[in-house]
């Protein structure tokens, strides 16, 4: 004992060496250690650090500027530093592109390098929402989009009208009957929900019906009225849309993975395990809203005559005859890719008709305009086909392209490099996020003047605003071959509502609503308390 004691004693006395050694191997450790945590935080800056941005705080980024700002940040930094800059979302940094020429080069000359979404921290922590078009990538993303652009020609849409116009009649009648008003962003996100319900699944959800007339034509399981089942569902899946928050008011594991992604995943493991806390929950119902898509899908594909009107059996039928497209469509990524539509399909459209009806609503000169286009179209009772809705609505036609303007409902669209690539002069390595900012260039008064106003004359094509107007300066939908496959599909149910809505009503802001409105960043923008109107029935 003695011996083992003093043997290094003597080693210090004598040389001096033991010690030496001892720290000079501790402090290598905790330099290594420094080394690979700050390789790990600002790696990802490295490769892009020529690009301007402010400073960026250690961990946290530029989320502070966000908490700041708002949804507003992304103009706020363009004017500062220009069309691309650097914005540190925790310790990833995006270059955002905030100019049209750069953004037609990111989304369509450059596609072929920059052909993927990157996947954001809320979403890398939800499994069901990966499988999805949205984030699949490379073969796999082009065999499941021209599968599914199969399924959107524009006959089978034309078809859609009559079941669209039957959710839109139920859900919007007596809406004058409330004195103190409604909460119309609440009713558009039924609306919507039933109408991609129907249309992706063939199954009639009954959330924006008055409930004692609800009656199913089809349910989840096909086995008559489940309409606790069916609003289980859809709760579920507005609580899980509603949890995938991009700032840091999101779950635990959320909030860690902005911070320090590597980390994300085991947070989740242990946080899913412990009764009470969010990601708990979301995990709860993540598994619940799978474990019913898988049923529904499973029963569909059983099914001998599923019929062709909705998207889910179009796609199973599309597999059956395909073989690369049963590669691409295994039972898991149809849920998903499903499921994708209800998401991508309700939360979008209804905050875009909801706040068109917002601003109509404050704008009395508009609002007369639109009536008188949507009184001369005929009779009130008379459904405007596609080719109607089309081309016999030019002024609706600007009101919702002004509204899509004013209040962008995806102000980012998410990209990433798979090689590097050169855009508006900066070199971006293999792996960079690139993200567009429709937002940005929506507000830009160079192409936009008096940005800040609600005026859809500026797309009058004899305009001459319009006429200067960068091609690509308004891309709600996106850009390039990524784009939005649901545009013409929303456009159509925005634009039958909004006819069926202003033939039996006009809008007012209730004395609730506040001033100006308040908006929320969730995966898409969202509105912070709703838009809460007075409907005045016509006469
Ligand atoms: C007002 C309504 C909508 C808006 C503003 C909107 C907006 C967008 C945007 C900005 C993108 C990203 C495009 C890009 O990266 O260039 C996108 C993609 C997508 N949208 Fe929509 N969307 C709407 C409605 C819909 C509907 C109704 C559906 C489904 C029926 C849908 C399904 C999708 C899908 C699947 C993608 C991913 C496409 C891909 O990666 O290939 N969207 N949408």
């Amino acid at each position: 004992m003695g011996l083992v004691y003093e043997t290094p004693q003597s080693l210090i006395g004598a040389e001096g060496f033991y010690p030496s050694v001892l720290m000079v191997s501790t402090i290598s450790t905790v330099l290594a250690m420094v080394a690979g945590v700050l390789v790990y935080l600002y790696g990802p800056y490295w490769g892009v650090r020529r690009v301007p941005g402010p400073p960026a705080l250690p961990l946290v980024g530029h989320l502070p500027l966000m908490a700041k700002y708002g949804p507003d940040v992304f103009s706020v930094l363009a004017k500062r530093y220009g069309p691309v800059f650097r914005f540190h979302m925790g310790r990833q940094p995006l270059i955002i592109v905030a100019d049209p020429e750069l953004c037609k080069e990111v989304g369509i000359k450059k596609f072929k390098d920059i052909p993927n979404r990157s996947i954001p921290s809320p979403i890398a922590a939800s499994p069901l929402h990966q499988k999805g078009l949205f984030f699949t990538r490379d073969a796999t993303w082009s065999t499941m989009r021209n599968t599914i652009l199969s399924v959107y020609q524009p006959s089978h849409l034309a078809s859609l009208v009559p079941t669209m116009q039957n959710i839109i009649e139920s859900a919007t009648e007596n809406l004058h009957a409330s004195e103190e008003g409604i909460t119309f962003s609440n009713l558009s996100l039924k609306l919507a929900t039933d109408v991609i319900g129907q249309a992706a699944f063939g199954v009639n959800f009954g959330l924006s019906k008055p409930k004692s007339t609800s009656e199913s034509t089809r349910t989840v399981d096909d086995q008559g009225s489940q309409n606790d089942e069916v609003s289980d569902f859809i709760n579920q899946h507005i609580y899980s849309t509603t949890q995938l928050k991009m700032d840091l008011s999101g779950s635990l594991s959320i909030i860690i993975g902005l911070l320090v992604p590597i980390l994300q995943e085991p947070f989740r493991q242990i946080l899913k395990r412990i009764p009470g806390t969010m990601d708990w929950k979301v995990d709860r119902t993540n598994k619940k809203l799978s474990g019913r898509l898988n049923e529904i899908v499973s029963i569909r594909m059983k099914e001998k005559n599923r019929g062709s009107k909705d998207f889910l059996s179009q796609i199973l039928s599309a597999r059956e005859s395909e073989n690369v497209a049963k590669n691409a469509f295994t039972p898991d990524y149809i849920s998903a890719v499903t499921y994708e539509h209800l998401l991508a399909g309700s939360v979008t459209t209804s905050f875009t008709l909801s706040s068109i009806v917002y601003l109509v609503a404050g704008h009395p000169e508009v609002e007369k305009k639109l009536l008188e286009e949507i009184d001369g179209f005929g009779p009130h009772d008379r459904v405007p086909t596609a080719y109607d809705l089309q081309h016999k609505f030019p002024y609706l036609d600007q009101v919702i392209k002004e509204a899509m303007r004013f209040y962008t409902v995806s102000p980012l669209v998410a990209r990433e490099t798979s090689k590097e690539v050169e855009i508006g002069g900066y070199l971006l390595p293999k792996g960079t996020w690139v993200w567009l900012a429709p937002g940005v260039l929506a507000k830009d008064p160079k192409n936009f003047p008096e940005p800040d106003k609600f005026k859809p004359e500026r797309f009058d094509p004899n305009c001459e605003e319009e006429k200067r107007r960068h091609p690509y300066a308004l891309i709600p939908f996106g850009i390039g071959p990524r784009a939005c496959v649901g545009q013409k599909f929303s456009l159509q149910e925005i634009k039958l509502s909004l006819i069926h809505l202003y033939r039996n009503y006009t809008f007012r802001h209730s004395f609730s609503m506040e001033k100006p409105l308040e908006l929320e960043y969730g995966i898409v923008l969202n509105f912070k308390h709703g838009v809460k109107v007075t409907a005045i029935k016509r006469t």
